[in-house]
């Protein structure tokens, strides 16, 4: 088999990639190893930044989001019980994001692309890449056990953290930078209704918890933890009462119900320098992870391919490689940005275990600065609804 642009991983990165090159008539074959089903049923977090609300709506694949997606114009940082408004839509001159779980895009763009004539192998196991440097090939074992070789111009790892793209970057040629936090979230999936219309970040002595939402019958909440604990340490009860401890205030206590699935999420900032080698490029988090906190990785895995796609179309098309060369450099300075912001958020907001007494205090100075200036408010605001997608040059 032969095609223009291999890509590894049928996920954001991967599919949206496939989407935007088909719209340019430009032929792509996805390798995933998970089901078609195991992949739509896999329940995801989803704050859709504007400019990746824009890119799928100019698109073509934003209808099910303009009608299911639900639209929110701010969200609540609660310290130590009270709450405080943090109004996006007025503070970035009426940008505001979306609240539609990740798995939901996922159907959206594999039924866009199957609808268009798309190839999506799933299931496939056993996945390499080879050659990068010259003639780039795939090698998979499909479904029903047959050796395949898919030879490609270009091939895009969008495979995730633990993929076999980033692996075929020579370590030599390749930096890597980690930061692991000292405590993780444990999540909750409840059938609950929503305890409030916005989503809640909450800093609270004992710990940070964030109160999100999936639909109007089930609820997504985290507690911070001990990143070593485990699941079947907590009842439900003792769940529920960890988190009403972190947020009741003001009147407020969360609304509870049955707790149908718990996990414990690590939290860490990783990124992987360069994006390229050869002719394959590296995209969403087979480059980079960022801690949930800004809720950060799938808008950042949108926005990779939002600067590579049109690359590579210009590499086809005109036979022009300096988007593609340049990619890296392009997306890293966005990856970075993203990179601070959702360390800084988490920063703030987290109990720091073993911080001296200066450095808690300054952490709620630094709190106590966004509750009472615009212009740090601001900042917060204009990050988490997201940067320009495609950033000018800042040079
Ligand atoms: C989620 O709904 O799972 C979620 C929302 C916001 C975040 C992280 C996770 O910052």
């Amino acid at each position: 088999m032969r095609t223009q642009v291999g890509i590894v991983g049928a996920g954001p990165s991967g599919l949206m990639l496939s989407h935007l090159l088909h719209r340019a008539s430009i032929d792509s074959v996805v390798v995933e190893s998970r089901s078609r089903e195991a992949i739509e049923a896999t329940i995801r977090a989803g704050v859709l930044e504007q400019g990746t609300i824009d890119l799928m709506v100019e698109t073509g694949v934003g209808s099910r989001l303009m009608r299911e997606g639900f639209r929110h114009h701010g969200f609540e940082l609660r310290v130590d019980g009270h709450g405080h408004r943090i109004d996006m839509h007025d503070l970035t001159d009426g940008k505001s994001v979306m609240v539609y779980p990740q798995h939901e895009v996922l159907k959206d763009l594999i039924a866009a692309r199957l609808a268009d004539g798309g190839q999506i192998a799933f299931e496939t196991r056993n996945t390499s890449v080879h050659d990068v440097s010259g003639n780039p090939l795939i090698r998979y074992t499909d479904k029903d056990g047959q050796a395949q070789e898919l030879h490609c111009d270009l091939i895009a790892g969008c495979d995730g953290s633990y993929g076999v793209c980033r692996q075929a970057i020579p370590e030599a040629l390749r930096k890597e930078y980690l930061r692991i936090y000292p405590f993780g979230w444990f999540g909750i999936l409840a059938n609950a209704a929503p305890s409030s219309d916005e989503l809640i970040y909450a800093r609270h002595d004992r710990g940070f918890a964030l109160i999100s939402t999936r639909s109007d019958t089930v609820q997504r909440m985290y507690f911070q933890c001990d990143p070593g604990d485990r699941v079947d340490n907590w009842s439900d009860d003792r769940i529920w009462n960890e988190l009403q401890s972190r947020v009741t205030g003001d009147g407020f206590r969360l609304k509870e119900g049955e707790i149908f699935q718990r996990n414990i999420v690590p939290m860490r900032s990783f990124v992987c320098e360069p994006m390229q080698h050869g002719r394959m490029f590296i995209a969403g988090d087979a480059a980079h992870t960022v801690p949930p906190t800004g809720a950060k990785g799938l808008n950042l895995a949108i926005a990779d391919v939002a600067v590579l796609a049109p690359a590579m179309v210009d590499y086809f098309q005109h036979n022009h490689a300096g988007g593609l060369e340049a990619y890296s450099a392009t997306a890293m300075r966005r990856v970075w940005r993203a990179q601070h912001f959702s360390w800084w958020f988490t920063s703030m907001m987290h109990r720091q275990d073993g911080a001296s007494e200066f450095d808690a205090r300054r952490q709620r100075a630094e709190l106590d600065m966004i509750l009472q200036s615009r212009t740090a408010a601001k900042v917060l605001a204009e990050n988490y609804v997201g940067l320009p997608m495609a950033p000018q040059s800042l040079n």
